[in-house]
């Protein structure tokens, strides 16, 4: 099948190679020049595990192309997906502008049946909203499908091309016959493609991530439950998630979700919420409790410092808001290191692949260290803010030898509470016993 994929971010690259990779004859296009040029010698712009091999594959086999021109782009293809941003506008609510720009810019240029699809995350009404963009400029036959995307940042290859589920919103016979050809080989272990009208498709992306911050936050609170009752966050976690109703996933307690998507998402369906004169109360708790969780280490390390943190020197261990990215938007780990160091406190940070974002951020207002052994030399105490793998299992005579006092502050979880106390040290993690 030929397919254009408009957008290049992160779900617009991944879209585009993963269809690529089962035979798909695919062009991407983007107004970003630099980009495309980028892109078309090979050189892969976003950090994602597994992605470069088989982008580099397709690349070489020319399934996989470049452009900025729309019109070539879209020419041939039969499948339009757009994979655009729509940031926060004002007021919260996700900003349609370049959605609707580039629908009505298709309306233009369509001359024969096409299939439009929104892959972006947009609020309940837009694919409505879309078809009118192009029918505004086009008379002919098209559909426009909601297909909203479920990847994870970091594994984004494998929930790709091996779906839970694929959502598809449409009406229309005609395109639901070609997203079915096209997901085939994407469900083959048979896993749905499950086919709802547009608006329901749309409502699903953002109750699923809705929903998994309300897992969150919601372990959040009994984390905070435990701190003041004595139990055990992770005793809790367990007995709770082996109920195959409650789920064992997304249960894990720490500093706060982050992202592109949970933070962003929650309060655009409490926006739309409100539009439609819902007062959607569990999402508004859901943010207020995750706001608070960012920075639930600070006053455990007020306390252990006697409320002066002035010239305390801190190692960071990560950065990005999830381990395996270099994303840091809404990164727990930047919160909690501005609130240290407004208290007077430096910051020295390692993290295995977003130094360079941060860099680029904050500039030099945080200190980087070449590893994270050497981020710990000299430094009062310990903090742990993303769960990389490396961080897991370290060698604590070369921690012990470099810090200046056996203190750690892990916003994860990371180390089993009774192995790092009898080594010696003071150890503060979340819901656990100290
Ligand atoms: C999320 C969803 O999981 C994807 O299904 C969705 O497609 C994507 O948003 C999107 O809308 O594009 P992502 O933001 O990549 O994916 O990251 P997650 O792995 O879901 O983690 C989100 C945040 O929740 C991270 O900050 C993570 O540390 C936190 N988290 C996750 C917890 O604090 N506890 C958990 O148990 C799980």
């Amino acid at each position: 099948m030929k397919i254009a994929v408009i957008g290049t971010g992160y779900v617009g690259l991944v879209t585009g190679t993963c269809f690529a990779e089962t035979g798909n004859k695919v062009t991407c296009i983007d107004i970003d020049a630099d980009k495309v040029e980028k892109l078309s010698a090979g050189e892969i712009t976003i950090y994602e595990p597994g992605l470069e091999k088989i982008f580099l594959r397709n690349l070489k086999e020319k399934r996989l192309t470049f452009t900025t021109d729309l019109a070539e782009g879209v020419k041939d293809a039969v499948i339009v997906f757009l994979a655009l941003p729509t940031p926060p506008g004002e007021n919260g609510a996700a900003d349609l502008r370049y959605v609707l720009g580039v629908a009505s810019q298709l309306g233009k240029l369509l001359t024969d049946y096409k299939v439009v699809v929104d892959k972006s995350t947009v609020p309940v009404g837009t694919a409505e909203k879309v078809q009118k963009a192009i029918a505004e400029n086009f008379k002919g036959e098209f559909d426009v499908v909601s297909n909203p995307e479920f990847l994870r940042e970091g594994v984004a290859v494998d929930d790709f091309m091996k779906p839970d589920r694929v959502v598809v919103g449409t009406t229309s016979e005609r395109a639901r016959k070609i997203m079915t050809d096209l997901y085939a080989p994407f469900v083959r272990q048979g896993n749905p493609v499950i086919f709802m009208d547009e608006k329901s498709a749309e409502l699903t992306k953002y109750a699923a991530n809705s929903f998994l911050a309300t897992k969150i936050s919601f372990m959040n609170e009994i984390a905070q439950l435990c701190e003041r009752l004595g139990a055990d966050v992770d005793m809790v976690r367990r007995g709770i998630g082996s109920d195959e109703r409650i789920g064992k996933r997304f249960l894990f307690p720490g500093i706060g979700y982050g992202g592109s998507c949970f933070p962003k998402d929650v309060q655009a369906l409490v926006m739309s919420s409100e539009e439609v004169k819902y007062d959607f109360k569990i999402l508004k708790a859901v943010e207020q409790v995750n706001e608070l969780q960012k920075l639930h280490l600070l006053p455990k390390i007020r306390e252990y410092f006697n409320n002066d943190l002035k010239g305390k020197r801190f190692t960071l261990w990560g950065l990005a808001f999830k381990p395996n990215t270099d994303d840091i938007r809404e990164a727990p780990a930047l919160y909690l290191a501005d609130a240290l160091i407004n208290e007077g406190a430096t910051i020295v940070a390692f993290d295995p692949e977003a130094m360079p974002n941060v860099k680029k951020s904050v500039g030099d207002r945080i200190s980087y260290a070449e590893s994270q052994y050497d981020a710990l030399n000299d430094a009062d105490a310990l903090i742990i803010a993303t769960e990389w793998s490396e961080f897991r299992t370290p060698d604590f005579e070369i921690i012990n030898s470099k810090l200046r006092n056996k203190v750690i502050f892990d916003g994860r979880n990371l180390f089993d509470v009774k192995y790092i106390s009898d080594l010696g040290y003071h150890y503060e993690s979340i819901g656990r016993p100290i």
